[in-house]
């Protein structure tokens, strides 16, 4: 007799993240390799963070705080919340985890978000052996109204990724406000905000603000995209106490570790690192779509650091770029088996991926 896992987790897919640039040169042999593939800031972290992880090296031999005091009652006041209403995990993604883990995983439960988008809200779900329930893009945009109206008695939580990962489209106050109104209470919404540093403010949902009148509003943020800090794993939901309150009931006890939470800190205090980002990814994006144009090739506008862009054949392309030592993301897995993802790099990677591209798609 063997320990017999459960099927539901035999038959997971597991996640397949970008692929590490050390993994790349080993297994093609090459000394130099660009990753334009995971969203990740290629300026690197935030310095005053990464000084800040620096020192608290010296402390590891110490449990970290388990209730990120320093990190909430910095957050809090910025937000306009309570510290009460702040829970911090290892990356968003454990936050992810967490709603599904404390809201929807008994049998019959549902979950439902529009598709394509941030595939862990599946593969978590799976793992549960809940049901999940894919809605469609209307003008490569979440379509609101069909995630509404996917709503059922048994829906438990509605992730809406804004702005969403692959597409980077975002949905607008107006729109989301009217969507939350369609919303039962029964059904916790969870906005998934990895890229709101990116987001035009304007036109973006003020997301925090709708606390006040909603009880079942969950927002996720993370320090992994604009702060520079994904290594670390560190992100933070923003809720009512009484949503927060089960997750802390459900996340272990020492789920930041100190280094993480020590960066995170003083990382968003970094004004001059998230301002140089910004306008870093602005110029990416321009260069980046200004030749598209000129190249005749089809994308997606963007709200966020990375591009989906029409190349035809996903897998072949990304091959063909990896062979290059440019690793992209192939967009197959997602369902948008012509395009590929690409992250804004630097200037010079900027210059290096489209050259490539044009290389690559009119050999073809
Ligand atoms: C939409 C979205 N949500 C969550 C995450 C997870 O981020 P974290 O590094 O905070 O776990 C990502 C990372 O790529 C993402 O794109």
């Amino acid at each position: 007799m063997k320990p017999k896992p459960k099927e539901r987790i035999v038959l997971l897919r597991p996640y397949s993240p970008g692929k590490p640039i050390e993994e790349v040169k080993r297994e093609l042999g090459l000394k130099s390799v660009i990753k334009m593939a995971s969203n990740e800031n290629p300026l690197g972290p935030s310095p005053l963070g990464l000084r800040a992880a620096e020192n608290a090296l010296k402390k590891i031999n110490l449990y970290p705080d388990g209730g990120s005091y320093y990190l909430k009652n910095k957050i809090a006041p910025e937000l306009g919340v309570k510290p009460e209403n702040l829970c911090f995990a290892n990356g968003s993604n454990e936050l992810i985890l967490l709603s599904i883990h404390a809201f929807a995983s008994d049998p019959g439960d549902e979950i439902a978000y529009g598709f394509p988008s941030f595939l862990i809200y599946r593969l978590i779900a799976q793992s549960y052996g809940i049901k999940v329930i894919e809605t469609g893009l209307k003008n490569f945009t979440i379509d609101l109204e069909k995630l509404a109206g996917a709503v059922t008695e048994n829906t438990r939580i509605i992730f809406l990724c804004n702005p969403n990962n692959p597409v980077g489209t975002m949905n607008t106050a107006d729109e989301v406000e009217t969507f939350l109104k369609r919303i039962p209470p029964h059904v916790l919404v969870v906005m998934d905000e990895a890229y709101y540093e990116y987001a035009d403010k304007k036109i973006f949902p003020d997301s925090v603000s709708y606390l006040k009148d909603k009880k079942n509003l969950l927002i996720l943020r993370t320090f992994s995209k604009m702060y520079g800090l994904a290594g670390l794993r560190i992100g933070y939901a923003i809720g009512d106490e009484s949503i927060i309150s089960v997750l802390d009931k459900s996340r272990q006890p020492f789920n930041v570790n100190s280094v993480a939470q020590a960066a995170a800190l003083a990382a968003f205090d970094d004004k001059q690192h998230v301002e140089r980002s910004l306008k870093e990814n602005k110029n990416g994006i321009a260069f980046i779509m200004g030749r598209l144009k000129q190249m005749n090739i089809e994308y997606v506008s963007t709200s966020t650091n990375f591009l989906l862009i029409k190349t035809g054949n996903s897998k072949k392309i990304f091959d063909r770029f990896l062979q290059k030592g440019i690793i992209v993301r192939p967009m197959d897995a997602y369902g948008l088996r012509q395009y590929i993802r690409v992250t804004i790099g630097l200037p010079e990677h900027n210059e290096i991926f489209v050259e490539e591209l044009k290389n690559i798609l009119f050999s073809l």
